[in-house]
């Protein structure tokens, strides 16, 4: 059985990153392992900086958002030296195994690890929700939850002034934030990389439709894979009348305490990567599909590809006018 392993978080933070840190070290440590908490991603593995823990050094933390290890995305360790020195630095640590909660591109440097003799098992954490093999990322339903509370508030006003409010909104290159977001919201319009659309169409004359049927303010939710709310809001002033203001959510979406379903689900992935590194299992991926948590090839997994929901793209535009 591996008796030593590490834990780190890499790209960007995503709440629930925390609870699954918690049951990595507190999986590890029942089962009389060592467990490094590797501090700043991969960083931390190059320059040797990590600290042990025990059973109480995640005491407290399955509430908070961010992460306790920090994060950080590192250029230096795909180079070859990069590497070699997280290798050094693990055999220096004696450490056997890896969880690496991130991101693809964090999946991506697991990847390479396992290549050269470090098993490692990756936790997708991210608030876009966009790896291939899973439905589900840590932090994306917190995520949703806080735009959907933003714009809420941001609903407020524009109803009481008659205007419309465009809000983009975070995913990266991905428009399942947007989507989703959109739904909970009932944009009247959401704009994601994965549609095309014709902003006259799409937005405009959506708009004029509703118009027409007595509505006088309106959400437009637009992925920031797509950008520029501020000339949207700009054209849609000029060519509906209405008053319209925009805005840009930004990194509020990515903080905050976890909801239930991010920290179960996290507790869940982090448990399971223990459990396939105490066999000695890694270059695996942990995944959620279907709503049951299992493991998948992580090469395999970097291949699948992320598709919209189509059917449901459908939906909330048949619904939202
Ligand atoms: O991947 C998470 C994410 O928040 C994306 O939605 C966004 O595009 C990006 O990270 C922002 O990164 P940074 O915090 O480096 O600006």
């Amino acid at each position: 059985m591996i008796k030593t392993i590490g834990v780190l978080t890499s790209g960007g933070d995503a709440p629930g990153m925390n609870a699954a840190i918690r049951a990595v070290v507190r999986a590890g440590c029942e089962l009389g392992m060592k467990v490094y908490a590797i501090k700043r991603g991969y960083n931390g593995l190059m320059e040797d900086d990590m600290y042990e823990m025990n059973l109480r050094s995640v005491s407290d933390i399955i509430n908070r958002g961010g992460t306790i290890l920090y994060s950080a995305r590192s250029s230096r360790f795909k180079t070859e030296e990069g590497m070699q020195d997280a290798i050094n630095t693990c055999k220096k640590r004696g450490i056997e195994g890896l969880v690496v909660i991130g991101g693809d591109g964090s999946f991506r440097g697991a990847r390479d690890l396992s290549l050269r003799g470090i098993p490692c098992v990756a936790i997708p954490g991210t608030i876009d929700n966009d790896i291939g093999c899973c439905d589900y990322t840590i932090g994306y339903d917190t995520s949703m939850n806080t735009i959907m509370q933003m714009v809420d508030r941001i609903r407020d006003t524009a109803e009481s002034h008659d205007r419309c409010a465009v809000v983009e909104v975070m995913g990266r290159g991905a428009g399942y934030l947007a989507l989703t977001s959109g739904i909970a919201c009932g944009a009247t319009s959401t704009l994601i990389p994965e549609v095309p659309f014709d902003f006259e169409r799409d937005v405009i004359d959506r708009m004029k439709r509703t118009q027409k049927s007595g509505k006088v303010h309106f959400v437009i939710i637009v992925s920031e894979a797509i950008g520029g709310v501020e000339e949207m809001a700009k054209r849609i002033q000029a060519e509906t009348g209405v008053e319209t203001r925009a805005t840009i959510l930004g990194h509020v979406q990515r903080g905050g305490s976890p909801t239930a379903k991010d920290r179960i689900v996290a507790s869940q992935m982090g448990y399971h990567a223990v459990q396939l590194l105490k066999d000695g299992i890694g270059n695996r991926v942990v995944a959620m599909q279907k709503e049951k948590i299992l493991d998948i090839d992580i090469f395999e997994a970097l291949n699948m590809k992320n598709e919209i929901d189509l059917n449901m793209y459908k939906m909330s535009l048949d619904i939202s006018i």
